[in-house]
């Protein structure tokens, strides 16, 4: 019998538990996938916590990858023996999942199971923010925060690739070096300094061009005061907490600037959108221009430990769930 990762109630990673679960055949336009990895993803720590409701009881997780066991009616892209990858896929934290073959995309030789687990989302998030939410360009120096996390390794990467000067935020040494490793320019320890500060200085007093904040609470207003007149700042999460409600004015005050909060379903519309992310991504993987590291794996009944793990920032690159 599969084993899923469960929740009845929402709250702390306790309400976690390891359940054997009916899955069933694959219906119309589904996968049933064997899998290999499952991606932690912060967002999954919402769905357990309630901040992003869904019907209960629920499995969690977005996001793995493994090898297609069976398909569903009307499947050509896909079948049995494929190695896949998919994101946005409810119960990925499992031993098998049905996965909309949709979301689901080839995963190429030459990227192992465990790399595309570990670089989907995140990749595919780091390319949208890069490349569509504000396409960065050479010239512009932008600031990420969190830079040492999954999001934030990958973020750096792909803006460094464009030739443009990365100012990332962490909160201890370990994270600065991987920071740097993965190409950021300058690094402010933001636990101990005020991070808009030392971006002013950093930027000669002209503030950056865009930040990229999946901080949120505690970030957000150093974020605005870190920008350069029309920058843009691109909230992308909320890892400690929900940004509180914004008066229009504070964006005319901090230099005219842009606010947006994006969302992958909105960068993902269509087949065509998330398999030029995917390819794009695994590319880079396959060249050796994208470094992926995962930082931490954990078996499915330890996925309680990761989100705790998470939550009290001990981590750093991507967190793995492996069946
Ligand atoms: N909108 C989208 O499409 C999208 C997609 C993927 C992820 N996200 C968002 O991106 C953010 C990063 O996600 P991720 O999965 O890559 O996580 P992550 O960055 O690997 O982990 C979160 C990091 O946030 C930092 N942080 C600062 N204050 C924190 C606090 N009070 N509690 C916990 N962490 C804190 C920590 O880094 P330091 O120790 O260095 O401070 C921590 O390691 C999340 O907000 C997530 O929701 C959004």
């Amino acid at each position: 019998m599969p084993t899923a990762v469960r929740i009845r109630r929402t709250g702390g990673p306790e309400v976690m538990e390891l359940a054997e679960v009916e899955v069933g055949d694959p219906g119309p336009g589904e996968l049933l996938v064997d899998v290999a990895a499952a991606g932690v993803n912060y967002i999954d720590t919402y769905h357990r916590s309630g901040l992003y409701p869904l019907e209960l009881p629920v499995s969690l997780g977005q996001e793995g990858a493994g090898t297609v066991a069976a398909v569903g009616e009307g499947v050509t892209e896909f079948k049995p023996g494929d190695r896949v990858a998919w994101q946005s896929q409810h119960g990925s934290y499992a031993t098998q999942v049905r996965v909309r073959a949709r979301v689901a995309v080839p995963v190429p030789d030459g990227v192992s199971d465990e790399v595309a687990a570990a670089v989907l989302l995140q990749g595919g998030t780091a390319h949208y923010l890069t490349r569509s939410t504000y396409e960065v360009k050479a010239g512009d120096d932008v600031l990420v925060h969190a830079a040492a996390g999954g999001t934030g390794l990958l973020l750096t990467q792909l803006i460094k690739a464009h030739g443009d000067r990365v100012i990332g935020t962490v909160s201890t040494e370990e994270k600065a070096k991987l920071a740097r490793e993965a190409g950021a320019d300058d690094v402010i320890r933001y636990d101990q300094v005020d991070f808009a500060e030392e971006t002013r200085k950093l930027t000669g007093g002209e503030g950056v061009a865009v930040v990229y904040d999946g901080v949120g609470k505690n970030t957000f207003d150093g974020s605005l005061a870190s920008l350069r007149v029309r920058g843009t700042l691109v909230l992308f999460g909320a890892s400690s907490g929900p940004v509180p409600p914004v008066d229009p004015m504070a964006l005319s005050r901090a230099g005219s600037v842009f606010l947006t909060r994006p969302t992958g379903v909105h960068y993902h519309r269509t087949r065509e959108e998330l398999t030029w992310r995917a390819s794009e991504v695994f590319q880079s993987v396959v060249d050796g221009s994208l470094k992926i590291r995962i930082g931490h794996r954990y078996p499915l009944a330890e996925a309680g430990q990761a989100h705790e793990d998470l939550h009290a920032r001990r981590t750093s690159g991507k967190i793995l769930l492996i069946p």
